[in-house]
């Protein structure tokens, strides 16, 4: 009997254990504890032992079955609390549905503007150029007189500015008002004045400018200025430099139109014109691209440098212009709005 009694347990534990609904438990219930379950049996078992034998083989059998109800009840409880826990973290299927898609989770990128810079940048590190910058607080000496366009110069109505009332002075000690600088044109300056030739840099940098906002105008943009200074250079290097870097930039088939126009820091001056080559017989859509010149011997004298011995080119262009002609932008604002919306379509990596 003592052996039944031990399979009784081992099976009973066994049982129990692998249970995981209330239902399970009933049918374990009546099936060890029923009228006629196994327990039950085993007690009319027992009528048949030998006498003295009956009370304790008795005793054994119902502490046994008192221990079993007892881890029974035990799984019961664990069972229902189990149960109610699942229910408070989903509550109800109207609360949860795990059918629904995910979050979309946006990662940021890097802005339009900063992607064309990138490019642009690494096209004139390429061919030997080196990256400046200069500061968008100027003085009025680098922005103007230093490029030759002296106080009442006309030019200076073209590029007005944000002046800055505070007294304060500049590291290079320029003279002249502090402005915020309209053009990228005085890191030319800074360049010369180190005095360290040849030179053939470009300066990437923001500008800002006291204009009427509107679609095509903004009070804050991005221009790239250029400078190259060495003997014996040549409108030739002008020319093939820059057809070399827009045609990296926008492919080989661009087409090139060089305009005679006035800068006051270069002479000759011109603006480059730019097409995309268009079919047979349809004239081609001219696109402004650039400013560009050879540097004024004005400029090289105020920077104590000798026209006689050194010539160079220069030249400038905005950022958020070429982006709007190349992508087709309509306003000039969306590069400083920041809505997603813009910035999705021309960003790749959103
Ligand atoms: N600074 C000029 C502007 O803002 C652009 C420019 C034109 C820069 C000709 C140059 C240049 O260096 O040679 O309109």
């Amino acid at each position: 009997m003592d052996k039944e009694l031990e399979i009784l347990e081992k099976s009973f534990s066994e049982e129990l254990e692998a249970i995981t609904t209330k239902e399970a438990i009933e049918s374990l219930r009546i099936k060890y504890f029923g009228r006629r379950g196994i327990v039950s049996t085993l007690l009319e078992k027992i009528g048949q032992l030998p006498k003295e034998s009956r009370p304790i083989v008795g005793k054994k059998l119902n502490e046994l079955k008192s221990k079993l109800l007892e881890s029974l009840h035990k799984k019961e409880i664990s069972l229902s609390t189990a149960d109610s826990f699942a229910q408070s973290a989903f509550p109800s299927p109207s609360f949860a549905d795990n059918t629904l898609p995910g979050r979309p989770y946006l990662s940021g990128t890097l802005h339009p503007v900063s992607i064309a810079l990138k490019k642009i940048i690494e096209i004139f590190q390429r061919i030997g150029f080196t990256i400046e910058c200069g500061p968008e607080i100027e003085s009025e000496y680098n922005n103007f007189d230093a490029l030759n366009i002296p106080l009442g110069h006309p030019a200076r109505n073209e590029q007005d500015t944000f002046y800055i009332k505070e007294n304060l002075s500049l590291e290079d000690n320029s003279p002249g008002r502090l402005l915020l600088r309209p053009q990228t044109s005085p890191v030319q300056i800074r360049v010369m004045k180190k005095n360290q030739l040849p030179i053939r840099m470009i300066a990437p940098g923001r500008c800002y400018r006291r204009d009427e906002i509107d679609a095509t105008h903004s009070i804050v943009f991005w221009q790239v200025e250029g400078l190259v200074v060495d003997k014996g250079i040549s409108l030739a290097d002008l020319k093939g430099t820059l057809e070399y870097f827009f045609r990296e930039l926008l492919g080989n088939q661009l087409q090139f139109r060089f305009r005679p126009h006035y800068f006051p820091f270069t002479e000759p001056s011109f603006e480059v014109d730019g097409a995309i080559a268009t079919q047979e017989g349809e004239a081609p859509r001219w696109l402004e691209l650039c400013g560009c010149g050879m540097v004024h011997p004005k400029v090289f004298l105020n920077m104590g440098i000798d026209p006689e011995v050194y010539s160079g080119f220069a030249f400038g262009f905005g950022i958020e212009r070429y982006l709007m002609v190349v992508h087709k932008v309509p306003d000039l604002r969306l590069f400083s709005e920041n809505d997603f919306r813009f910035l999705k379509n021309l960003s790749p990596s959103f």
